[in-house]
């Protein structure tokens, strides 16, 4: 396993993050166990959950593992969680106010059974809310000793650049990572929130690094899907997702290149996708996730793969976001200007 810092802060995670969606669903207590063991003696160490994930129930899970492996093993974990989403039906119960954060916190750290974590993030952004207040109150929460670092998830590029703004006017403890959608299926942020991230020296940690499985290579194209997947499982909002991405030739193009890539390594579809996704810049950690201890071990492979030129430009031109238009790409404004000869 290789190790980085979690964006400009000293802190080493591994470049795989164990992800925890579905504890407490479709992967059960015992299982989940499992799968934070094998991914700690695989040598990982940062794990993501949320308050929102099965209601509590997946940080609970977590909390339990920490209360029931040795000291030398907790002690090793750097754990991230987020608060943003409903946690009840009040009013009050979301949002990134002072008044929610702060009980959502609280409420996260009893469920994880500790008195701080490592990383905590707002799961996105919250349109009625000052950002100054948001601020505000991550960075009461660092002083306090109840967060160390704060990131974000799901924000725009403009609203990365605000909030680090906001964060330097005042002195406010920053944040030090975004956690976005990002996969060789959806590479549209690299247009925007991508460079506001490098620029803001903030690091990437990518969720659904498999598409929701479609990059393993499990969905086919002559058959809508049944049976145990993420799909499958749900009749009516799966089938309307698998026809949205079926229906586009990049997405077979993706799944093609990757399975070339893979049969020519000797590696798994999910390896080569999570490898690749991990060498992208300004990417500290690829969340996994996984219903089972087979599909982890076979995540954690990912581990040590590293991809040449070749097969990297192969994925990169499969995947190709098209970002060819103005203002982003082409012979825009932004191209013009480098060779102005400025003798005329
Ligand atoms: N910040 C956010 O808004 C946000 C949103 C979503 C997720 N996340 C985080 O990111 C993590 C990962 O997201 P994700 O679960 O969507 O990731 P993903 O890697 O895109 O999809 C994971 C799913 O793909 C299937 N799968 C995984 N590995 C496989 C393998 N080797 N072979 C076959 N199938 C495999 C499993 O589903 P089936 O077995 O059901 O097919 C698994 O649940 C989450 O656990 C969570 O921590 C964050």
């Amino acid at each position: 396993m290789d190790y980085r810092n979690l964006g400009r802060t000293g802190c080493a995670v591994s470049t795989l993050t164990l992800g925890t969606m579905t504890f407490g669903k479709e992967t059960d207590e015992h299982a989940a166990h499992e799968q934070l063991d094998a991914f700690f003696e695989a040598g990982g160490n940062l794990v993501d959950t949320a308050d929102v994930y099965t209601t509590g129930v997946s940080e609970e899970v977590v909390g339990h593992w920490l209360a029931q492996r040795p000291a030398d093993v907790r002690d090793r974990a750097v754990v991230a969680t987020k608060g943003r989403f409903p946690m009840g039906d009040d009013v009050n119960d979301l949002g990134l106010s002072r008044r929610h954060l702060q009980r959502a916190l609280d409420a996260s750290l009893r469920r994880l059974g500790v008195d701080c974590v490592d990383l905590y993030q707002v799961h996105s952004w919250d349109p009625v809310t000052p950002l100054e207040e948001t601020l505000a109150t991550l960075d009461d929460m660092v002083r306090a000793g109840k967060v160390r670092y704060v990131g974000l998830s799901n924000y725009t590029g403009w609203q990365v650049q605000k909030t680090m703004a906001l964060a330097e006017r005042h002195g406010w403890h920053a944040p030090v990572t975004l956690q976005p959608q990002y996969n060789l299926l959806v590479r549209e942020l690299e247009w925007e929130i991508v460079p506001s991230c490098l620029d803001a020296g903030l690091g990437l940690l990518p969720w659904s690094p498999l598409g929701g499985g479609w990059l393993t290579g499990k969905y086919t194209r002559d058959q809508r899907p049944t049976g145990a997947t993420r799909l499958g499982e749900n009749p009516e909002r799966g089938v309307e997702a698998y026809d949205r991405r079926s229906a586009q030739q990049r997405t077979w193009d993706v799944v093609d290149a990757v399975r070339e890539v893979a049969d020519g390594r000797g590696a798994s579809m999910a390896q080569v996708a999570l490898a690749w996704l991990a060498d992208r810049p300004a990417v500290t950690s690829v969340i996994l996730g996984a219903r089972t201890s087979e599909q982890l071990a076979d995540n954690l492979g990912a581990a040590g793969l590293y991809l040449d030129a070749d097969e990297t430009a192969r994925l990169d031109a499969a995947s190709d976001p098209g970002a060819a238009d103005y203002p982003y790409g082409g012979p825009g404004i932004a191209q013009r200007g480098r060779t102005v000869d400025r003798s005329q």
